[in-house]
């Protein structure tokens, strides 16, 4: 590898979620992306098998995005949203109200999922105080579930190595266990058979905690971060149908499954479970400007916005909520889902994903291969004594090799841009084949 002659010096960036030193003492930087593939500093094209970070649905570089950026900040770059606005928030969440998941259709701006989860939490405490149910603050969420980095996020959230180090969190929060259960339903295709009563471990919470003390229970319909894991069949409509029956809130944390991961426009289209609020951001603006929305039933948001008129409603909000800018990322990436169908198109592909994700079966250390719409997860044995250490090895084989996977321990995912062509699935399934034989 030649390195690039203007390679920045890398001592200053603190880097999120990063082995820094070891990152900086081999780095693999991206300077330019286009469609399917990006470029690395040293001029190598890689194939993009993460949609970035889960968010670039509709490719790279796309025109409209960029131009409606810039055309928006030379008209108005900024704008407060507290009591003042500016048209193309309202607009751009009319326009998502028409896709909303499950009819959510009250829109509120974050500029990250973290934020979003966040927002849905504290609109879920307030809602319940709202309807006069005060002493409902607890907030359960699931075992591996990963709701981003805020102090709410982490306190829901079940991955131990987010959570550990930032203690004390959020009181009175609890978890599901989590439905990852490979004896018996390893190697599915299609959605889990076993495990759908996992869900009535919200009932033993009840049972333990007593309904009127919960809130809300936040899931992802399906797990990411942590290694893709899909519902059980039937979970997800137990868990609805519990919540329901003991007045808690239900939100799907739809940040990596919205705007047409599974093959629909969100999940709760995908399962035909209807939650309560939705958390969403990544594919809302392609990935190219920070942003999230929450989407909210009417129920929840009539709840909350009643009162004297001339009352703030809700004590919540970013300087950066509806940003003018995100926003116009936001109409132009809805635009280009419309116009390519790409909030469906998985679906005319997940036949195509999961037989060729399924062929990795009989490769060394594969242990499980789960697929939904366009996402796959590829779980390695761990090497003895050294957890996670194949599945990094096995990540950077296939970035020197071409393509960019995620790992999470020793789990490869997959997640490509909604506009990847049958035959760049083969080949990103045939690069990742090649470096699990490789590693091995
Ligand atoms: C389900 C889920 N929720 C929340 C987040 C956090 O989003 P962000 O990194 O934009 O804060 C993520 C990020 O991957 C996510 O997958």
């Amino acid at each position: 590898m030649t390195a690039s002659t203007n390679a920045p010096k890398l001592d200053r960036y603190w880097m999120p979620f990063t082995a820094n030193r070891q990152f900086k003492a081999t780095p693999r930087l991206l300077a330019g992306a286009e469609g399917m593939y990006y470029t690395s500093d040293d001029g190598r094209r890689i194939l993009d098998g993460t949609a970035g970070l889960w968010c670039v649905n509709a490719g790279h570089g796309r025109r409209e995005i960029a131009d409606a950026v810039g055309q928006q900040l030379r008209e108005l770059d900024y704008a407060p949203s507290f009591q003042m606005g500016h048209p193309i928030a309202f607009r751009f969440a009319e326009e998502l109200g028409d896709i909303a998941p499950g009819g959510l259709d009250r829109v509120f701006f974050t500029n990250s999922g973290s934020e979003s989860v966040d927002t849905a939490l504290k609109i879920a405490l307030a809602y319940q105080k709202a309807i006069g149910q005060p002493g409902r603050t607890r907030l359960i969420g699931r075992e591996r579930g990963y709701h981003g980095v805020g102090f709410g996020g982490i306190s829901v959230g079940g991955l131990v190595n987010n959570r550990r180090t930032f203690g004390p969190l959020l009181p009175g929060t609890d978890h599901l266990r989590h439905t990852h259960d490979p004896a018996k339903n390893a190697f599915t295709k299609g959605l889990p058979q076993h495990g759908a009563e996992l869900a009535d471990d919200l009932e033993r919470l009840v049972a333990l905690h007593g309904a009127d003390t919960i809130a809300a229970v936040i899931v992802e319909p399906v797990a990411g971060s942590t290694g893709v894991l899909l519902p059980p069949v039937g979970y997800l409509e137990r868990l609805r149908e519990i919540a329901t029956r003991h007045g808690i809130l239900l939100i799907f944390d739809e940040v990596i499954t919205g705007f047409g991961r599974l093959g629909t426009p969100f999940a709760t289209e995908y399962f035909r479970v209807k939650p309560d609020i939705v958390t969403t951001a990544k594919g809302l603006t392609n990935g190219a400007i920070p942003m999230g929305a929450v989407f909210a039933s009417r129920e929840v948001h009539d709840a909350l916005v009643q009162g004297p008129e001339g009352m703030i409603e809700l004590f919540h909000g970013y300087t950066y909520s509806g940003h003018p800018a995100a926003c116009a990322a936001g109409l132009a990436t809805l635009e280009i889902y419309r116009r390519e169908g790409l909030l469906t198109r998985a679906a005319s592909l997940a036949a195509h994903w999961e037989e060729a994700v399924h062929g990795l079966k009989s490769l060394p250390n594969v242990i499980d291969i789960r697929t939904i719409g366009l996402v796959a997860g590829v779980e390695l044995a761990p090497r003895e004594g050294a957890p996670g250490k194949r599945g990094y090895d096995v990540f950077v084989d296939c970035f020197n090799h071409g393509l960019g996977v995620r790992v999470t321990g020793d789990i490869m995912a997959l997640s490509p841009p909604l506009i990847v062509e049958p035959a760049q699935i083969d080949a990103m399934v045939n690069m990742l084949g090649e470096s699990i034989a490789r590693v091995a």
